[in-house]
């Protein structure tokens, strides 16, 4: 996830104020370095550095530059770390043609080859940097316009894209397209803006177009030109008005971000998916080899490397252990040469974690992590990372990116699996199958339980406590949903393996008494009922997380929040968080508490 943003306008003015003002209202989309690319005097200047926006402007001084035209970017760093080479706008090898790009571009390792191979010079590790040299060699080589080179450059692109692009070849238009990643055109009277999101330019123009996948437009200032370059056929598409105010744009229309990210996970799993890393099948074959495995994270990280850990048990049949980052002392005695770390963490920065995996490298161990932010200080120390691919996430309570470090276990458990040979070929080709439809079961889970939640969440906001009881992989899923609850609500909530519970929590079961049951339709199913009866015998009230049609478990719940049918039994921790995630959510909106900014927590702890 990136922003981008450019404005065309008649009169000069300080255009690179105005980019920066909308390239703030977009910094929730990116925030490791920040560029500009404006035309003055029939040339293209780029100013360009790492870091946040405000700390940018204050090196580089943006805010003052003139013209008329100009593009800007807000980077989520994807290939390669945040840097001064790697921020956009990046430019072909004569320094005409500059681009901003919000995506992934899947092909770019052979499309950079057979550019450097023709002699084109590259600056960056970036994907992006690979359209600007595609641009000038289809002009230059090819005699093409630069609109038409554009036009056959993102004809070859494989992957996601929104671009914007600018050249002194022709200086009054900003040229756009677009697959799968969000771009829109604002309209004033003598000023065109095109943006990542409508907040950029809501505050001087509500009047928009939304732009289609495969489409590619013309912008000048007074005007747009759309066609669709596959079949190079104009679109008449007329603007509309929004009603938006700014902040509420700014969350896509969301209240909170934390509902929006929740929202947006069948979108940062399909990403994950989507993205082939090199680095998977080199993790895999060092954890295979390893002696000793220990997997650590803090938070809702730890619970994923639960998962982790049973996965790499099951299907490298290794010995794997995981730890809170800040109880590492516990094993920091038998960290040797042939000891693996995995350490997950969605910031990179968590301080425990941190100090847990130098210790752990200067003892020798082989470091490789699933970590969110690129370029973060654990990625540093890391021999290989298996990003997440999740994008900003800015609620403090973490959702879109348990899921992402949830699927990275799972998809280093079915590598693991194929290499041992614990599963074989025809089940590693039906387990890839249904592993790539988690984010249309976790689609169908947020729209069949959005309602449901926020209606138990009347009831219950008005309680104290509760438990969260699973059994197995779903322990995890216990935990993490007690943990949300926990976190945002302010409801204590204990996660217990639900087999556990007669031993100590069922003394507090009393009337009413808030159980969540997380019960897929898996081997422990005929146990879990036994608990929920035990549970229920005392007064309690269960909530159930079940496989849609289970009647059994339906019979004896109060609530049902339904996971659709057929949800393979194997990834179902991924989609049975999310009615969690969401109960949560809603209740701690039933309490008029700030979702985001939980009181006493913070996104990344980097204190020990
Ligand atoms: C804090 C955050 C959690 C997060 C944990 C670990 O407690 O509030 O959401 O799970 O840190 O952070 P990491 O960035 O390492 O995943």
């Amino acid at each position: 996830m990136c922003g981008i943003v450019g404005i065309v306008q008649q009169k000069k003015t300080k255009i690179g104020k105005d980019i920066v003002d909308a390239l703030t209202r977009l910094e929730y989309r990116g925030y490791d370095s920040v560029g500009i690319a404006s035309i003055s005097n029939g040339k293209i200047l780029i100013t360009k550095d790492e870091g946040k926006i405000a700390e940018v402007v204050e090196k580089v001084n943006i805010g003052n530059i003139i013209g008329k035209i100009a593009i800007g970017h807000t980077r989520w760093a994807t290939h390669g770390p945040p840097s001064k080479e790697n921020a956009h706008p990046h430019t072909d090898c004569s320094g005409e043609i500059s681009v901003i790009h919000n995506g992934i571009i899947e092909n770019f390792q052979q499309l950079k080859e057979e550019l450097v191979n023709q002699g084109h010079v590259f600056q960056s590790d970036t994907d992006t940097e690979i359209i600007p040299h595609m641009i000038e060699h289809l002009i230059k080589k090819n005699g093409l316009t630069l609109k038409d080179a554009i036009i056959q450059t993102v004809k070859r692109i494989e992957g996601t894209f929104a671009i914007c692009v600018v050249s002194n070849l022709d200086p009054d238009k900003i040229y756009c397209a677009k697959r799968d990643s969000p771009l829109v055109i604002g309209i004033n009277s003598d000023r065109m803006f095109c943006a990542s999101d409508i907040p950029a330019f809501l505050t001087q123009t509500r009047k928009v177009v939304l732009l289609h996948d495969e489409e590619f437009v013309t912008l000048s200032y007074d005007g747009y030109e759309i066609i669709n370059f596959n079949t190079m056929k104009e679109v008449i598409r007329k603007p509309h008005i929004v009603s938006w105010k700014p902040e509420m744009a700014q969350k896509a229309g969301f209240p909170h971000f934390m509902l929006k990210e929740i929202h947006e996970q069948p979108n940062s799993l399909a990403d994950y998916i989507r993205i082939k890393q090199p680095s998977l099948s080199k993790i895999t074959e060092k954890l295979y080899n390893a002696k000793k495995i220990f997997l650590l994270a803090a938070g809702t990280a730890h619970y994923s490397t639960l998962t982790g850990e049973q996965l790499i048990r099951k299907y490298a049949e290794k010995p794997a252990t995981s730890i809170i980052s800040s109880e590492y002392e516990s094993i920091s005695s038998l960290i040797d040469e042939d000891t693996v770390i995995l350490p997950v963490s969605q910031s990179g920065e968590t301080m425990d974690t941190i100090m847990a995996i130098k210790h752990a490298k200067d003892l020798g161990a082989t470091i490789l992590s699933a970590v969110n932010v690129i370029g973060s200080t654990i990625t540093r120390y890391s021999d290989e990372v298996l990003y997440l691919y999740a994008g900003p996430e800015i609620g403090v309570a973490a959702t879109k990116t348990y899921t992402a470090q949830t699927i990275s276990m799972w998809d280093i458990g079915l590598e693991l699996g194929k290499i041992s040979g614990k599963i074989n070929n025809a089940e590693y080709t039906e387990a890839r199958e249904l592993f790539n439809k988690i984010p249309s079961v976790v689609k169908q889970t947020i729209v069949r339980n959005e309602a449901r939640t926020n209606h138990i969440a009347s009831w219950f906001a008005k309680k104290n406590s509760s438990f969260y009881l699973g059994r197995n992989l779903n322990l995890q899923t216990a935990k993490e949903g007690a943990l949300k609850m926990k976190e945002i609500a302010y409801i204590h909530s204990e996660a217990y393996p639900a087999g556990e519970s007669k031993h100590g929590p069922i003394a507090l079961v009393e009337e009413d008494y808030p159980i969540v049951f997380v019960t897929p339709n898996d081997q422990s199913h005929k146990r879990i009922i036994s608990n929920i009866m035990e549970m229920k015998a005392r007064g309690a009230t269960a909530i159930a997380v079940l496989e849609e049609g289970d009647k059994e478990i339906g019979e004896l719940a109060k609530w049902k929040l339904e996971i659709p049918k057929g949800c393979s039994e194997m990834f179902a921790t991924i989609p049975y968080v999310v009615p969690l995630q969401l109960l949560a959510y809603y209740t701690a909106t039933r309490k008029g508490l700030d979702c985001d900014r939980p009181r006493s927590l913070a996104k990344a702890v980097t204190v020990l």
